[in-house]
């Protein structure tokens, strides 16, 4: 899930690589390094920056050292193998600064290589998978660097993104196995890329590469072949994103600009799939519903709890068992599936390397799969059956919010489809249905108002280091997703249990130093709820409740009251979490951390 960056023309390569590699510092943020070739000069040598901490660290070493050349690698880090440190950093190069290299992946069969080229009298520096590459390249290197790549290559088993540049060579030689890599077509110059928004400044026109391919890049071409080098063609894509869109748009953090984008993004994601006077939803899948007896959905992190709540989605309105899992459990467990599953993953990159293996082994069974996702020319997309695009614009703060409700506007779609297809939902039903789907934007504006009375919360429990969100039935997910976004931007410790669930044991946590924010929005089993809450004001414990504007008995029960719109309850999801999402924002702000790029964290996690 690191960022890569290589350039050849005519600009200073540097300048390029570091823009580039600043539009995806959000996706690894340990280390960073800049590699540049002074092009083909005899006897010459690769020059390379790289140093452990932010990219701003990086941007600081080329002010004292800067890097002149027109042909170029760079890379931002996010750690699997060894710590994040200088050496550790990517570039690799070649004792002789001969050879430099940058990988995203893994090289799984590293330790067995490394062994072999220690027995052989090479030297290694670093703790990394990626410097086996650099050794094994040179082993193979016998004058022609791109057929050293492709030999040392057959030797490796992983997922990688690979690039590699050769100081007596004038070309940048990329592979792609499984890791996402980009092309980028310019005038007299050519860039690749691990990720588009790098990109974006200087050519629209992009080739995605697809596993196992090798792009050999010069100023003036682009050459494509499978591993073993025979040619092959891939079509040319126009990126239409705004460069813009990635930008924070006067926001202090992309979180906040993408929690207020939500009511345009809700219309984008709903954009022309309601028809038939108001009581039909059309999605251009070739899924047949019909045969079709069972669901079962994957995915990770924020996005499996978007698939929580296409549970109950699907359950209510197509009447069809449905299962969700986790992806990196789900593709381990052997999972029982046959021609009538239908397998949904749900991912905002389309990378995740957990939720795209789950898709393959879905696929091997013989399942029906469709992918929920937003970035388009993703791994997944390729690689599913069918597609349904959230159309959200790109999402630059790790933790997702607008990805979110954009997930669940689509299982909110994907369900009135299946459910109408499969005469399980009757024409008043739909019609309440996406009535309320339709009145969701401005719903989510309205909830966005609450974020001043929100942050007041924030400060005052700001110091607090445990909290408790409760939820049930289709909100039990929304109490998920709360806690995981505080926990991701404010490190403080937060669980989430079904509101029923409490009194089996998280009750006995309950006290005056633990806040619980708790869902109560209208709801069939509201009384009970306001019971629960109850249980937590006996024994002292502090309640921020979620509730609809009109309800005035709440007040009596908890010490705050956050203000959701009223909507139909299958549809208050999309707008619950966003109280959810703001509680997160402001608390972590307070603590003064760093909303967009949290510790440990990565957006797009290509590695297992
Ligand atoms: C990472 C991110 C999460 C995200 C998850 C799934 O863990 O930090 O915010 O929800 O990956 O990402 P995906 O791109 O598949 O939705």
């Amino acid at each position: 899930m690191c960022g890569i960056v290589g350039y050849v023309g005519h600009r200073q390569a540097a300048d390029v690589i570091v823009d580039g590699l600043t539009r995806l510092e959000y996706r690894g943020y340990d280390s960073a390094g800049v590699v540049i070739s002074p092009r083909g000069e005899a006897a010459s040598k690769l020059d390379v920056v790289k140093r452990a901490g932010k990219l701003s660290v990086l941007k600081d070493a080329l002010v004292t050292s800067p890097l002149q050349g027109t042909l170029g690698l760079g890379h931002t880090r996010w750690a699997t193998h060894g710590k994040p440190n200088d050496v550790n950093a990517h570039p690799h190069l070649s004792e002789d600064y001969k050879l430099g290299i940058i990988h995203n992946g893994i090289i799984e069969n590293y330790l067995e290589l490394k062994q072999e080229l220690l027995a052989k009298g090479h030297v290694f520096l670093s703790e990394t998978d990626t410097e086996v590459m650099v050794h094994l390249i040179e082993e193979h290197y016998r004058g022609d660097i791109v057929e050293a790549v492709r030999n040392a290559l057959k030797q490796v088993t992983g997922a990688y993104a690979l690039v590699v540049s050769h100081a007596d060579h004038d070309v940048i030689v990329a592979a792609r196995a499984t890791s996402p890599m980009v092309l980028g077509l310019g005038d007299n110059e050519n860039f690749v890329a691990s990720d588009v928004p790098a990109l974006l400044p200087y050519t629209r026109e992009v080739i995605f590469l697809h596993d196992g391919d090798m792009a050999l890049i010069t100023q003036e071409k682009i050459t494509l072949t499978d591993f073993d080098g025979n040619a092959i063609e891939r079509e040319v894509s126009t990126i239409d994103w705004d460069a813009e869109a990635a930008e924070k748009a006067g926001f202090p953090h992309y979180m906040l600009k993408e929690i207020y984008e939500q009511p345009t993004v809700l219309q984008n994601t709903f954009g022309g799939r309601f028809v038939g006077n108001g009581t039909d939803v059309q999605l251009d899948l070739k899924l047949d519903p019909m045969r079709v007896n069972r669901v079962v959905i994957t995915a990770c992190g924020t996005a499996y709890y978007s698939g929580m709540v296409g549970e109950y989605l699907i359950e209510r309105m197509a009447r069809l068992p449905v299962e969700v899992e986790v992806a990196s459990e789900f593709r381990y467990r052997q999972p029982v599936l046959d021609a009538n599953t239908l397998c949904i993953v749900v991912s905002q990159s389309g990378e995740t390397i957990d939720t795209l293996e789950a898709l393959r082994e879905a696929k091997r069974q013989g399942a029906k799969t469709l992918a929920i996702l937003n970035v388009k020319g993703s791994s997944i997309s390729r690689e599913v059956d069918d597609s349904l695009y959230i159309h959200a614009g790109p999402e630059i703060g790790v933790a997702s919010t607008k990805a979110y409700m954009a997930m669940v506007a689509a299982f909110e779609l994907l369900a009135v489809w299946l459910g109408r297809a499969r005469g399980t939902l009757p024409d008043s039903e739909a019609a309440e249905i996406i009535k309320a789907l339709r009145a969701t934007p401005h719903m989510v504006e309205d909830a966005i108002k609450e974020r001043h009375h929100i942050a007041e919360i924030a400060e005052a429990f700001k110091g607090f280091s445990d909290y408790l969100f409760l939820g049930r039935g289709i909100n039990f997910p929304t109490a998920l997703e709360g806690a995981l976004k505080l926990k991701e931007i404010s490190y403080i410790h937060a669980e989430a249990y079904a509101t029923g669930e409490m009194k089996h044991g998280p009750i006995a946590l309950i006290d005056d130093q633990m806040p619980v924010v708790c869902v109560a929005t209208a709801s069939e089993l509201y009384e009970k709820t306001v019971s629960n809450i109850q249980e937590v004001k006996a024994r002292d414990g502090i309640v921020i409740a979620l509730a609809n504007p009109e309800d005035e008995q709440i007040k009596a029960h908890a010490d705050y009251v956050i203000k959701v719109p009223q909507t139909h309850e299958l549809v208050s999801p999309v707008i619950n979490v966003v109280a959810m999402q703001l509680l997160a924002y402001e608390t972590a702000h307070r603590l003064g951390l760093d909303v967009d790029q949290p510790r440990n964290l990565a957006k797009s996690v290509t590695v297992e």
